[in-house]
């Protein structure tokens, strides 16, 4: 590594009773949902913290290892944690049916239905794009809210450029600001009927094509779904930008993870600007899958000469064998080196913890553990 960068302290993080959310974001398949579960299961063990994952689409076998056999959207206590008296509870976020609640938490029950029945919202709460940031938003807010846990653990979505969940609250402040939104909304409350005209107007179409390419069912189902956003998002956007607050109070602790890759490293740098614009906490980064080598100061070079060497003296072919292995892994190990220094090249000073590649997958309580004790 080209510049030394401070250790994180990732112990003293879980052990810290003024932090209460830590919040795992980073680019797709670094090992968001792992780091997250390892860090929330060492809390409740090891720190004795009551501590609450939320996760977002864990593999199936993480999933079951923490007890999720079922999207039920509610935490479950995890089983067969050391001490028997630690408590971690899991939960992974089902986007349609955090939406579902909301809706029931702010309308009517006649007009919840009538909303649930509505295609849009169909379509929106289970495929629209921005949905699962938001109802991340939203969940963690009720997570905190109910103030049954010291620790929040939050995995993120894997979206595109990630800290999409950061903008969740300006973007719905955007949609439901927008122009767009206001000039569908009042045909709507005038009676519908200039709907037509208003959709055509601003797809350069005819009314008469309007009609018929989306229907006249279809474009009162959209009025009326817009109709019942604007009625009832009021009070999801005041939550999503409160969540927005805690998310920058000192009480949370943000951990970019990011896999010792040109790519993963280049959006680490980008997320770990995000944060300090939008001046939420950035507690360090945590390089997962970090190639672990058993002699780092026998270099690639000398490892082949004593490989070429033992060949020569007609030596064991399997001692050869494992000094060109360890040659391979000691250049991967200086190349990952090179690519993380790339981050602490734009952001000096910001703490680094590695966590070394595992032998196989992550998917049970050991194996969460083998992580966790690589934090000590
Ligand atoms: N240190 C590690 N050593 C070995 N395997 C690992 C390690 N960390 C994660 N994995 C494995 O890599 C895979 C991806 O990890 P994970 O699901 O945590 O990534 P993610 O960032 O949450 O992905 P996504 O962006 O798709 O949500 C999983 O199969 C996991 O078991
Ligand atoms: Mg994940």
């Amino acid at each position: 590594m080209n510049a030394a960068a401070p250790d994180l302290d990732v112990d003293e993080i879980l052990a810290d009773r003024a932090i209460r959310i830590v919040v795992c974001c980073g680019s797709g398949g670094v090992g968001k949902t792992t780091t997250a579960a390892a860090l929330a299961l060492r809390a409740a063990e090891e720190h004795g913290r009551r501590t609450v994952v939320l996760t977002i689409d864990p593999a199936r076998r993480l999933a079951q290892a923490l007890g999720l056999t079922e999207l039920d959207n509610t935490p479950r206590q995890v089983k067969g944690l050391q001490p028997d008296s630690a408590e971690l509870h899991a939960m992974m976020l089902d986007m349609k049916r955090t939406f579902d609640e909301v809706v029931l938490a702010h309308t009517e029950p006649k007009k919840a239905e009538e909303i649930f029945a509505n295609p849009f919202y169909q379509a929106m709460s289970s495929t629209f794009s921005g949905t699962q940031e938001y109802m991340a938003m939203e969940k963690l807010g009720q997570l905190r809210a109910r103030d049954e846990w010291d620790l929040i653990v939050v995995d993120t979505p894997p979206s595109r450029s990630a800290l999409d969940f950061l903008d969740a609250p300006a973007r719905l402040s955007r949609f439901l600001d927008g122009k767009m939104l206001r000039l569908l909304l009042a045909p709507a409350r005038a009676g519908g009927r200039s709907v037509f005209n208003l959709v055509s107007a601003s797809f350069g179409l005819f009314s008469r094509t309007v009609t018929k390419i989306l229907g006249a069912q279809l474009l009162s189902d959209l009025s009326g779904f817009v109709g019942a956003l604007d009625s009832m998002f009021g009070g999801f956007r005041e939550r999503a930008e409160q969540t927005y607050r805690v998310l920058q109070a000192p009480e949370t602790a943000f951990l970019v993870v990011a896999a010792p890759e040109p790519d993963a490293v280049r959006e680490a740098v980008y997320f770990a600007g995000r944060l300090a614009a939008d001046r939420m906490p950035l507690a360090g980064l945590v390089l997962n899958r970090v190639v672990p080598v058993a002699a780092p100061r026998l270099s690639a070079d000398d490892a082949r000469a004593a490989a070429a060497r033992l060949d020569e003296m007609g030596g064991h072919p399997s001692t050869a064998d494992v000094l060109r292995v360890h040659a391979e892994l000691a250049e991967l190990h200086d190349r990952q080196a090179e690519v993380a220094g790339r981050f602490l090249h734009a952001h000096p000073g910001v703490p680094v913890v590695r966590i070394p590649a595992q032998p196989a997958d992550v998917h049970d309580l050991d194996g969460l553990r083998a992580i966790g004790s690589t934090f000590e």
